[in-house]
């Protein structure tokens, strides 16, 4: 397994994460052995890093992590990188009512983590969407204390703008910023990759397939659970659905010339651009079976020279998908986009 250091300050991780989101929330049922067996997978074949948060599922996949930990080989559970998200409330219903920050809470959430991962500290820890009225430098300062007491280890970002993380970075070293990034969703490029490059701030990118859109194998006709995220996406609705799977298969006949699935395409363009900006870029994938680890595993086997990258381009050009990231009202919430 190829490693990287996060950043100047973050820990040495795998290439590859895995995105432990979908095994408890999101995207309909999740099967809870297939899930542990996952985990295992993925730590038996090097993955150090996973990413989860504290409300997907209200603790539940804190859980599953907790569970897959305890039951792995010590090797693999002493390799193991968590990556924390805390920040969002949620009602018994499920549902979501806003994001706090202030450092009182971020300790009480710090609490609760530990406890239900089985750990002695967190390896990065950081707020998933800013709070509109707590200074980000109280959050992050917060965390900051967490670090001195051997609590957490990193403090990361999640979905914030260049402004944010300048003032971030400079309340406490900065391991990564976690942020969407994939072939359809650009927008980091143009202020957010020049200013982590810039501050040595390394990026765990998230939704590298667009929650399973560009997969290749996501279809029209897939029947979504009601509280599925991809139910209310814009990128998965009606002509925007159709549009977006177009340019599926546009990539899929580079995919298929290079003898290598969509998914590993998709993938491997995103471990391209580390390099490409200067910085160090993390995918982490949203396996949530065997099958599909293993085909996220073989995008790191996958070569892109500059003539694949320029076809990748051309046939699904920046800003090209339809329908923007998130609904209206969860934009709202993502600094990143003002
Ligand atoms: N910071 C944030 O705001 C934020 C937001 C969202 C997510 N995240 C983190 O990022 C992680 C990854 O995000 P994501 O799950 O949206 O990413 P993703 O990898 O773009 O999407 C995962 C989806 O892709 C499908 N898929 C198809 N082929 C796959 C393959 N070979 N490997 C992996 N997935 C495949 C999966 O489908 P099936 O399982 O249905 O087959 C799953 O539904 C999450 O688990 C979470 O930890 C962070």
């Amino acid at each position: 397994m190829r490693t990287l250091t996060l950043g100047n300050t973050g820990p040495r991780t795998s290439a590859l994460g895995l995105g432990c989101m979908g095994m408890s929330a999101l995207y309909g049922e999740a099967d809870r052995t297939e899930s542990i067996a996952t985990i295992h997978a993925a730590l038996e074949a090097g993955v150090t890093l996973l990413d989860t948060g504290d409300f997907y599922a209200m603790g539940h996949n804190e859980m599953l992590i907790g569970e897959a930990l305890r039951s792995a080989p010590a090797a693999r559970r002493e390799q193991a990188l968590t990556s924390v998200k805390f920040g969002a409330l949620r009602d018994p219903d499920g549902g979501w009512s806003g994001y706090d920050g202030r450092p009182a809470a971020v300790k009480n959430f710090a609490a609760y983590s530990l406890q239900r991962l089985g750990v002695d500290h967190i390896d990065v820890y950081r707020i998933a969407r800013i709070d509109p009225d707590v200074p980000v430098e109280e959050t992050v300062g917060a965390i900051a204390e967490l670090v001195e007491k051997g609590y957490v280890r990193h403090i990361g970002l999640s979905e914030v703008g260049a402004g944010t993380i300048r003032r971030a970075a400079a309340t406490a070293p900065i391991s990564d910023l976690q942020i969407e990034y994939s072939l359809i969703s650009r927008g980091i490029e143009a202020e957010i990759l020049p200013t982590v490059a810039e501050l040595g701030i390394g990026v765990t990118a998230y939704g590298v397939l667009s929650r399973g859109l560009i997969s290749g194998h996501f279809t029209r006709d897939r029947k979504l659970a009601a509280n599925d995220f991809r139910a209310m996406s814009p990128r998965f609705q009606g002509e925007n659905l159709d549009r977006n799977l177009d340019l599926v298969e546009a990539l899929r006949k580079i995919a298929d010339q290079k003898g290598v699935s969509v998914a590993q395409t998709a993938i491997a363009w995103v471990l391209a651009q580390g390099p490409r900006h200067g910085a160090s870029i993390v995918p982490l994938v949203g396996a949530r079976t065997r099958a599909r680890l293993d085909e996220a595993l073989g995008a790191l086997d996958v070569t892109l020279d500059a003539a694949d990258l320029a076809a990748i381009e051309e046939a699904v050009p920046a800003g090209a998908a339809a329908g923007s990231r998130y609904p209206d009202s969860q934009m709202a919430h993502l600094d990143s986009e003002h």
